[in-house]
């Protein structure tokens, strides 16, 4: 497979293959196939999202951190490991080198966010 660079295109393919396997996954599979319906949209929008995060394209608009919170019942630290390592998997094998570990290092930064919001918060 060729190393892709980070460009919008890519990032859109990287997103497609990510989620194919995360779908795929017996752990993470349930909880993503149960909270959407319009996959093409979900996917388009973390495109937007990734492409907002790498090339600061402002083109995500939304708030990742509610959108989260309302799955918290369903979603442990042990699932963003998970998470994290078929994102690190995914990236290893369709990126160039750089893309891969700058993609890595910004997933690991958000994951590392969104687990201070969902199961260290002082206010409840
Ligand atoms: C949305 C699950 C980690 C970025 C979602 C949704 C689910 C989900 C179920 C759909 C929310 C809804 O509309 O009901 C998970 C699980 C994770 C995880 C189980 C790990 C255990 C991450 C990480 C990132 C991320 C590490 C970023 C690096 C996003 C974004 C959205 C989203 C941008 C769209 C939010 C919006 O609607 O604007 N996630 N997620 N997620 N996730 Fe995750």
């Amino acid at each position: 497979m060729t190393e892709l660079e980070l460009k919008d295109e890519a990032l859109k393919q990287l997103v497609d293959a990510f989620y194919a396997r995360v779908r795929a996954d017996a752990d993470l599979g349930p909880i993503f196939n149960d909270a959407i319906d319009d996959w093409p949209e979900h996917l388009e929008k973390l495109a937007a999202f990734w492409s907002s995060v790498m090339l600061a394209s402002g083109r995500y608009k939304g708030q990742p951190v509610p959108a989260h919170l309302k799955h918290s019942s369903r979603i442990t630290l042990a699932l963003f490991d998970r998470w994290l390592a078929l994102w690190d998997c995914t990236t290893n094998e369709m990126m160039a080198p750089d893309a891969a570990a700058a993609l890595q290092a910004k997933a690991k930064r958000i994951a590392e966010s969104l687990q201070l919001a969902m199961f260290f918060r002082l206010d409840r």
